[in-house]
């Protein structure tokens, strides 16, 4: 989709485009100039369907009005009446998505005065509009399936310099977040281990550093916790590394993500409901792949070393099986209580990849760690764990300002007795039901060095979603890519 702005003075020009769709936004019900011009030549329509709808003017109400030749359609969409967050201005570029759907051309505007000067508005819902338009339609191949329609989308400005100017940065995150998408929806006889680092291999064509660690090169390694995993399964498993060495004078950030391209739990195996879900249990990795991808677009001046785990989780006789004691990488002993818990162990050998070979002192990881998660949060927010105070808030607030939302939960020593084990360091569950995502955490920390930095984030419960949620629609959301870039942008490019 291509995105133009224009300028007030300019919108009179948009008349040529053979646009069919307007879509005015409104602060409560009130006209803007603009919209009280374009009434007058509709005699007075708007103002009526406003007078007799039953339109509100809560936030993201709309009524669809049918003008004449020039305004076919024309939407009234309202912001409401308070203050709006940052992260609306997408939800509100969502809605509008799901608006103008089946429309080729779509012309925006904004309400009257413009009150929000330090954010560039046009740009947050250009995103939210392409967001919003995102769906997964690779198999489908029926005449009636169709995708978004939209192939231009005029964006009215204030200032039309900035957002010319932030258009390119704000693209590369929303490209990022869409292909992390598209990911997380390939079904796992599409998207496995190998597959998935072709995929990688694809970034370098970007300025990325691409290194690959096949199953022979694990076993090599002694990453026996990746390996204990992959080995069930035809398809074996692989450590794929991306650079993105944008400013190499600063000290490198990792970040790790579970690629688990499908998870049946193995031995310790799931129940049938609901197993064709587990095709998410990448979506950490796909976030990862999406932030990179971001970060080489706009040309980041940052240092980022992104690192999947990839592995599918089968059962078969040459899987791990509950009870057996491995080795990880860093030398710790694992107690394997139940094949079902093997995104930690997956995490555990790139964890400390990360320190010991690329002497990383600053990791982030995501992963689809547990169901405990979405028993504690809903599907609203994802669990954000972390050893730095400065981190936790940090984290939390570029959460609130993209709208992927985290919530800060507890790894204090308190909790060291859920790892612990008969034969083993550590084992890999936790004190049965209770606390299970901390219990993941705690084992995720006993691989986290001395004086490393270091969050987690559990994106178990948003990496899917089971109902729109705008920006994002039902099905993959991509989850952590606008909050990574949005972390890394304000932390490591100033
Ligand atoms: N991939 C799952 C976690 C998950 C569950 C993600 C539901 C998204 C939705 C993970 O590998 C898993 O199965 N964890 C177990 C751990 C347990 C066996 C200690 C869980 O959460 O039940
Ligand atoms: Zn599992
Ligand atoms: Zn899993």
């Amino acid at each position: 989709m291509k995105i133009q702005f224009f300028t007030q003075d300019q919108a009179q020009e948009l008349q040529n485009q053979n646009i069919t769709h307007f879509v005015f936004l409104l602060h409560g019900k009130e006209m803007s100039e603009s919209l009280q011009k374009i009434d007058q030549e509709l005699d007075g329509q708007i103002q009526h369907a406003l007078d007799y709808s039953n339109m509100e003017g809560k936030f993201a109400e709309s009524i669809c009005v049918f003008g004449n030749e020039i305004y076919q359609k024309i939407t009234l969409l309202s912001l409401g009446e308070k203050s709006l967050k940052s992260s609306q201005f997408g939800q509100i570029g969502g809605h509008i998505a799901q608006h103008v759907f089946k429309d080729e051309k779509a012309a925006i505007f904004l309400p009257s005065q413009d009150k929000y000067q330090d954010l560039d508005i046009p740009n947050l819902i250009a995103q939210g509009v392409s967001l919003g338009s995102w769906r997964f339609m690779k198999y489908k191949t029926e005449e009636n399936h169709k995708p978004s329609q939209l192939k231009a989308l005029y964006m009215e400005a204030g200032d039309l310099d900035k957002s010319q100017k932030n258009y390119q940065l704000i693209s590369s995150i929303t490209e990022g977040t869409n292909v992390a998408r598209d990911l997380v929806s390939e079904p796992g006889n599409q998207l496995y281990p190998e597959s998935f680092k072709d995929r990688a291999l694809e970034l370098e064509s970007l300025g990325c550093e691409v290194k690959v660690f096949d199953y022979e090169a694990l076993k090599a390694k002694g990453m026996n916790a990746i390996v204990s995993v992959g080995q069930g399964s035809k398809q074996k498993p692989y450590m794929v590394v991306i650079k993105w060495k944008g400013d190499e004078t600063k000290d490198p950030l990792a970040l790790v993500g579970k690629g688990v391209t499908f998870d049946t739990g193995g031995i310790s195996i799931k129940p049938s409901a609901g197993m064709e879900d587990m095709i998410f249990d990448m979506g950490g990795a796909a976030s990862v792949f999406g932030v990179m991808k971001s970060l080489a677009l706009r040309k980041s001046k940052s240092h980022v070393i992104g690192i999947l785990g990839l592995a599918e989780n089968m059962p078969s006789s040459s899987a791990t099986r509950p009870g057996d004691v491995i080795t990880a990488y860093s030398g710790k002993t694992v107690e394997i209580m139940n094949t079902d818990a093997e995104g930690r162990l997956v995490m555990a050998d790139c964890i400390t990849y990360a320190q010991k070979d690329e002497h990383a002192k600053q990791i982030i990881d995501l992963a689809t760690l547990t169901g405990a998660m979405l028993v504690a949060l809903g599907t609203e927010r994802a669990g954000l764990f972390t050893n730095d105070e400065d981190w936790a808030k940090s984290l939390f607030d570029a959460g609130e300002e993209t709208g992927d939302l985290l919530w800060h939960f507890p790894v204090g020593s308190e909790y060291d007795s859920h790892i612990k084990t008969r034969h083993a360091d550590i084992k890999n569950t936790g004190k049965g039901r209770y606390g299970g995502a901390i219990s993941a955490a705690k084992f995720l920390e006993a691989f986290v060095e001395e004086g490393t930095k270091w969050a987690h984030l559990d994106i178990a419960p948003t990496a899917w979603l089971y109902e729109n949620k705008m920006p994002y629609v039902k099905g993959a959301s991509g989850f952590g890519v606008r909050l990574l870039n949005q972390w890394i942008m304000e932390h490591y490019e100033e």
